[in-house]
């Protein structure tokens, strides 16, 4: 985390909101403790391949071409592949390296449509954070949480709905203290 922190800070920030949001919609879900725990670990983790994807296609604020966008879609891969060094991050592999996969299998890196669930609980966190948090390319698309928990129950075709659910309860409960999970 600290390579990724001073490689893309931006994305360090991201990875703690993330992290956070998974593990409390894994809690909401009843999942065990244990898995609450690695899944946090996971969305902790589960951009740090994106230190190998160059910084001006990190922080593009156009469309990418089709050549950035092969790098960037080989990050899932790249984070599995350093987690797998490490014997105690083994189990964090599968919430790395399929969190973009989507239902429908319109995902990458695969186009897989059966998708590990903490793959799939980092994956809906990590697209709530992307449309709720500032970015090069979504300045002026800046969603609200309400914005960006009905664009994620209009594609259910992508997304497992239970953990939309769990993920708008757990808002729902931190309505109160929302800059909590946008000012991190
Ligand atoms: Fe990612």
């Amino acid at each position: 985390m600290t390579s990724l922190k001073h490689y893309h800070y931006t994305t360090y920030l991201h990875s703690i909101r993330v992290a956070k949001l998974t593990y409390l919609v894994s809690k909401k879900l009843g999942l065990p403790k244990e898995e609450q725990i690695y899944n946090c670990k996971g969305g902790l983790l589960h951009d740090i391949g994106k230190v190998l994807v160059p910084v001006s296609i990190l922080d593009k604020p156009g469309p990418l071409t089709e050549l950035e966008y092969e790098f960037v879609k080989i990050h899932p891969s790249y984070g599995s592949e350093m987690l797998k060094i490490f014997p105690s991050l083994k189990d964090l592999v599968p919430g790395v390296l399929y969190h973009h996969e989507r239902l429908d299998g319109s995902g990458y890196p695969f186009g897989v449509s059966i998708i590990p669930l903490s793959a799939q609980i980092i994956g809906i966190c990590d697209s709530f954070d992307a449309m709720t948090t500032k970015r090069p390319y979504n300045e002026k698309r800046l969603k609200s949480i309400h914005e960006a928990i009905f664009e994620l129950k209009t594609q259910l075709q992508k997304y497992n709905y239970k953990i939309v659910e769990a993920l708008e309860e757990v808002l729902r409960e931190k309505k109160g203290n929302q800059q909590h999970f946008i000012s991190i």
